[in-house]
């Protein structure tokens, strides 16, 4: 089974083809970062312009570079929702044109299930139950999958989601957009313990998740020191420092919910997707934290932690092996929020 995958769902043009879920035979990602860059995160106008200009030429690209025809594939999988709804329309529109007219049937994807789709793309795939934390620019949630595929919120973001809070932090230090990517590579000259900064654990058992403290931290700090660098010395503090600092304790809070979500339900294998897992930080304190409580830890390759198509086509291929198949209608419409 040969899936075509469309995903538009922010400032990613994306299309890849993938055979069984697994083989991946394109993956194309036309990123509109420099065209949002000077406004410092997404502008959704813009977002919807560029997407129309760059999805002819990415899905053609896709294509080519499976050495494949139009006619080829067997489906067209495309992201539904959740995202900008402008955003999603391109997709959408260009998905249901090439089902219309190649006679394919179309499937539609949900962008969180396509995150945690990509943690099924490498090799010894997690097994059900497991525990999922979907942790990128829109969302921070923490998933249950069960063995028949669904799946159960366990907890939450009650405001910013993570890669909110690296893009806000980034902003207001200057850094540009987007900020995890800045952050990340940072960080490592900086050091972790230099400012305590809270980590909002919530109640004593909650799988919630609170960022906007920690963000207004940053923000009230750098009220009373000043940016970075502008000291009479070259600043009273060291931007390093306060990159790792502000990242350790954003990653100490999602390392510390996924190992007590994982212990709380007795769940094995756990999987951290969404553009945040991309975080080598972050990757570096699962893997130990894995080890040590036991876990089986699945991180997809950090490519397909951000957003790409790759894994909408894999999420296309689960779903109509899960529902024997039945496409979707042509008159489908963007969600913006679906949970
Ligand atoms: O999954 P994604 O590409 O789009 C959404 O579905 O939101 O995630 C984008 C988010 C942004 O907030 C970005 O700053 C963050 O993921 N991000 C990172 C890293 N790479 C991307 N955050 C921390 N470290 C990274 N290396
Ligand atoms: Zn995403």
């Amino acid at each position: 089974m040969i899936i075509l995958g469309i995903e538009t769902s922010c400032d990613e043009t994306a299309a890849a083809v993938v055979k069984d879920g697994t083989v991946v035979l394109s993956d194309v990602v036309a990123s509109q970062v420099a065209v949002h860059t000077p406004y410092g995160g997404v502008v959704p106008e813009l977002a919807s312009r560029k997407h129309v200009e760059a999805i002819l030429p990415v899905i053609g690209r896709a294509l080519e570079q499976a050495d494949l025809t139009r006619e080829a594939p067997d489906a067209v999988a495309v992201t539904q929702g959740p995202g900008l709804v402008g955003a999603l329309l391109v997709g959408l529109s260009a998905a249901k044109a090439m089902s219309y007219a190649l006679d394919k049937p179309l499937i539609a994807v949900n962008h969180l299930e396509a995150h945690m789709h990509a943690a099924f793309l490498g090799k010894g795939p997690p097994e059900k139950p497991l525990v999922c934390l979907v942790v990128s620019g829109g969302h921070t949630a923490l998933y249950q999958v069960d063995p028949g595929g669904g799946a159960r919120l366990l907890g939450g973001t009650r405001d910013d989601a993570a890669g909110e809070a690296f893009d806000k932090v980034a902003k207001l230090l200057g850094l540009g957009y987007p900020g995890g990517v800045v952050i990340d590579r940072i960080a490592p000259q900086g050091n972790p313990q230099a400012f305590p900064f809270p980590k909002a654990f919530m109640e004593k058992e909650s799988l919630d998740f609170s960022f906007s403290g920690i963000k207004t931290a940053v923000a009230n700090f750098v009220r009373r020191h000043g940016l970075p660098g502008s000291g009479p010395q070259g600043g009273p503090y060291r931007l390093e420092d306060l990159a790792a600092s502000f990242q350790e304790a954003v990653v100490e809070v999602l390392v510390t919910k996924v190992v007590r979500a994982a212990n709380g339900a007795a769940v094995r294998d756990v999987a951290v997707v969404g553009g945040v897992a991309a975080n080598e930080r972050l990757r570096m304190r699962l893997r130990e934290e894995a080890a040590y409580h036991g876990l089986t830890l699945h991180l997809p390759e950090s490519r397909y932690c951000t957003d790409n198509a790759v894994m909408v086509a894999a999420a296309g291929y689960y779903a109509w092996k899960r529902a024997g198949f039945c496409p979707n209608p042509l008159d489908l419409d963007a969600r913006s929020r679906w949970y």
